[in-house]
């Protein structure tokens, strides 16, 4: 295999331009070249790419972002999208891709992978730590750590006026950010999309806090939780229970950029390299990932069907600590 493309998708994740490099890198060490498309698969349907070896990937491991842009293309859904997509390929004797994104990305590669006989091996990039198939996806850390130092912050202003903090983390249709964030900044409760904590309950334990003389509580509530957005659950509680002032504060985006954590360069820069040690060793059409601290290589299929279970013990652990 002497040519191949790197590209990021869907939404971005601190640690993605320190898998760049390792694909880079690694691949130009098996003597291949590598171009890099630019937009996900909007830049491979557009035939935007170019050429990239190893020191135009030098002095990025510690930046946020990614220097390839990312987008979510629509019209790689469509069977003209993909097509497109496939004939830049060829126009370029691109013979095998590395994918780095998400669930959408995958779903996108597997259906590509179908129809036209190109590997892509992917690498997860996410900060929603969603995918099954690794034990932690590039970004997630970094977005925890930011949320965490966010809360550090509230929680100085919550303490100082007696107040009820609702701050709401992203994750999509998973809690992973949020309850990783509630334990790491002390968070009195954290609504998840995994448990079915109702509106009744949540006010049950403020108010049990409050007998215990909590004079001010922050509450995370994850994206998907089933109980609405951070405003829509401050409504709903200051309704039966108005002890406490209460604020909302949506974090957002900023969890998705910022340096890189150690953790994030470092599990970056093993995923990026092994995917590109899998396709020099045959593997096709899987996500490279890092289970018990060993690398693994999940088929697409399996890496976006299955879902991955959030750890129970964290949750009785965070609920038990927190009052
Ligand atoms: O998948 C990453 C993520 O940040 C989710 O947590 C969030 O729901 C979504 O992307 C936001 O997407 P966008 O930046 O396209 O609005």
């Amino acid at each position: 295999m002497k040519r191949i493309a790197v590209f990021t998708s869907g939404g971005d994740a601190p640690g993605m331009n320190a898998a760049v490099r390792a694909v880079v890198r690694n691949a130009s060490f098996h003597d291949m070249h590598v171009y890099g498309i630019r937009r996900g698969y909007e830049g491979m349907i557009d035939g935007d790419l170019e050429r990239l070896e190893r020191r135009d990937v030098g002095n990025i491991i510690h930046r946020g972002g990614t220097i390839l842009k990312t987008a979510r293309s629509q019209r790689f859904m469509t069977p003209e999208g993909r097509r497109s997509a496939y004939e830049t390929l060829l126009a370029h004797d691109i013979e095998a891709c590395i994918a780095i994104g998400g669930n959408g990305t995958f779903t996108g590669a597997s259906v590509f992978t179908e129809e036209y006989n190109i590997p892509f091996i992917g690498v997860p990039g996410t900060i929603d730590n969603d995918l099954y198939g690794t034990d932690m996806t590039i970004g997630f850390d970094t977005a925890v750590n930011t949320a965490i130092e966010a809360v550090d912050k509230i929680r100085d202003t919550a303490d100082s006026h007696n107040r009820l903090f609702f701050v709401e983390v992203m994750g999509r249709h998973a809690g992973f950010i949020a309850l990783n964030t509630a334990i790491g900044s002390g968070a009195a409760s954290a609504l998840i999309p995994e448990t079915d904590t109702t509106i009744e309950e949540l006010v049950e334990f403020l108010k049990m806090g409050a007998r215990r003389k909590k004079l001010f509580s922050v509450v995370i509530v994850a994206e998907g939780n089933k109980n609405g957005n951070a405003s829509e659950i401050a409504a709903q509680v200051k309704e039966k229970f108005d002890f406490y002032d209460t604020k909302v504060t949506i974090i957002g985006h900023l969890q998705r950029g910022g340096s890189p954590t150690a953790l994030d360069r470092v599990l970056s820069s093993r995923l990026g390299f092994h995917a590109v040690e899998g396709l020099v060793k045959g593997q096709q059409n899987v996500m490279t990932g890092l289970v018990n601290g060993k690398i693994k290589y999940t088929p697409f299929a399996e890496a976006i069907t299955k879902s991955k279970n959030l750890d129970n013990d964290l949750v009785r652990m965070a609920e038990i600590l927190a009052l």
